[in-house]
């Protein structure tokens, strides 16, 4: 009977109605060996989980690229500056609706404190993703409601002061600049970026503004992005090259992670953190919050998938979800990792292949080890590199 169940499942997750499979996956024991394809019967253990915030206004530094554009009135209201827009608070909460079906079986659906570690960068919008998510993940069963009319509970998150969040490398670390700039320079990007010379031309002409760096021609494409999602439209000169920002969005996202010192600046901390709380656990210590959450940004997502042996140059969407899973062969006892990503906020995820492992879905805890041991950073070797002023 569960059998054939089983199998009506998986026809419609063939089928791609994978919303329907979330939704009844919760009820279902071992349900994640059905989502997974290729990691059957392993025992999920302990998720991280990094995520972008969901769709936002623009900020101020962005509308500084298109200075020549008239002034749009009330764009920002009633969310203010580079804020989360409704749309961005539907898409928490589709990510917790993701989290809540993903991690079931490793958090109960009481929220207990001991089972789960929040943080977020020190920024509006992620602190209010998270909470949308929260609210998805924990609606109050009879023993937590304290409001009969309000199907809502407080979670608390945590938050390190910017200064000294390493989740925020790409304001905190003129060393991780200096590599990125060197990155320019080198030869091999140099080549990629010439094509768009004349594209670099045009903008700064159509914008009046300085657009000289991939990473420029980034920030109008986010300008444009967070226009759109409160109304305005990009001008037609924008939409005629708007294929062509987007390949130097791409060249910007392979520069960014372009070799391990970068990748370990900008994720080797977390990865630490990873290793030491995984490391923790095997030898017993079971204990710890099982699932971790890290509200953040979209660099964050592309950083810590660099990490983890599975980026590909891209742009991470409003809501996207990476996920490191820690699992065991109950058989064999051997523990081993499986990355999934849900690639924007609502999306279902997916296995992601680790390269340089044997077994790409389900990566041998020692040979992860061995092969993210070069991206590895401890908290204060970060801070003697990154704050050298302070130290
Ligand atoms: C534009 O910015 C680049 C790099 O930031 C700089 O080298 C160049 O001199 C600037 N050009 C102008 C016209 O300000
Ligand atoms: C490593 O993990 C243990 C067990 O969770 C924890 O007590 C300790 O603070 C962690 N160390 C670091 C440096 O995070
Ligand atoms: C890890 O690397 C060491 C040294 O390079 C090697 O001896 C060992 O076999 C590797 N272990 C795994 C599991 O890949």
């Amino acid at each position: 009977m569960n059998f054939v169940f089983i199998i009506a499942l998986t026809t419609v997750a063939v089928f791609g109605q994978d919303q329907y499979l979330k939704k009844y996956a919760a009820g279902l024991d071992n349900n994640l060996d059905l989502l997974d394809q290729g990691i059957p019967n392993t025992e999920l253990l302990m998720s991280f989980v990094v995520f972008r915030h969901g769709d936002r206004t623009p900020d101020e530094e962005e509308l500084k690229k298109y200075p020549m554009d008239q002034k749009y009135e009330n764009i920002f209201f009633p969310y203010g500056t580079k804020s989360l827009t409704n749309k961005g608070k539907q898409r928490g909460y589709l990510v917790g609706e993701y989290l809540r079906g993903r991690y079931d079986g490793i958090i109960s659906k009481l929220y207990l404190p001991n089972e789960i570690s929040v943080r977020t960068t020190d920024y509006a919008r992620t602190k209010m993703t998270v909470l949308t998510a929260l609210s998805a993940m924990y609606p109050p069963l009879p023993a937590q409601k304290w409001n009969p009319f309000l199907s809502w509970q407080p979670i608390p998150y945590s938050t390190l002061p910017s200064a000294d969040d390493d989740l925020l490398y790409y304001y905190n670390c003129p060393r991780y600049h200096d590599l990125r700039k060197q990155v320019y320079n080198s030869p091999e990007i140099q080549k990629k970026f010439k094509p768009y010379e004349g594209l670099l031309k045009l903008l700064t002409i159509k914008t009046g503004a300085n657009i000289s760096t991939p990473e420029d021609v980034f920030y109008l494409d986010n300008l444009f992005q967070t226009l759109a999602n409160v109304g305005v439209k990009p001008p037609k000169w924008a939409v005629e090259v708007m294929s062509k920002i987007k390949e130097v969005t791409k060249i910007e996202y392979g520069s960014e992670f372009h070799n391990n010192e970068m990748i370990k600046l900008a994720s080797g901390v977390l990865l630490a953190d990873v290793l030491n709380a995984t490391r923790a656990l095997i030898n017993g210590d079971r204990d710890q919050p099982k699932l971790r959450l890290y509200s953040a940004h979209e660099n964050n997502v592309a950083a810590f998938m660099a990490a983890i042996n599975v980026f590909k140059p891209h742009q991470p969407k409003y809501g996207s979800t990476i996920s490191l899973e820690l699992r065991k062969r109950p058989l064999t006892d051997q523990y081993g990792f499986t990355a999934v990503y849900a690639s924007e906020g609502g999306s279902p995820g997916v296995v992601l292949p680790i390269a340089g492992c044997e077994e790409e879905s389900f990566c041998d805890y020692n040979a992860f080890v061995n092969l993210t041991q070069h991206v590895v950073l401890s908290r204060s070797d970060y801070k003697n590199v990154c704050f050298p002023s302070i130290r």
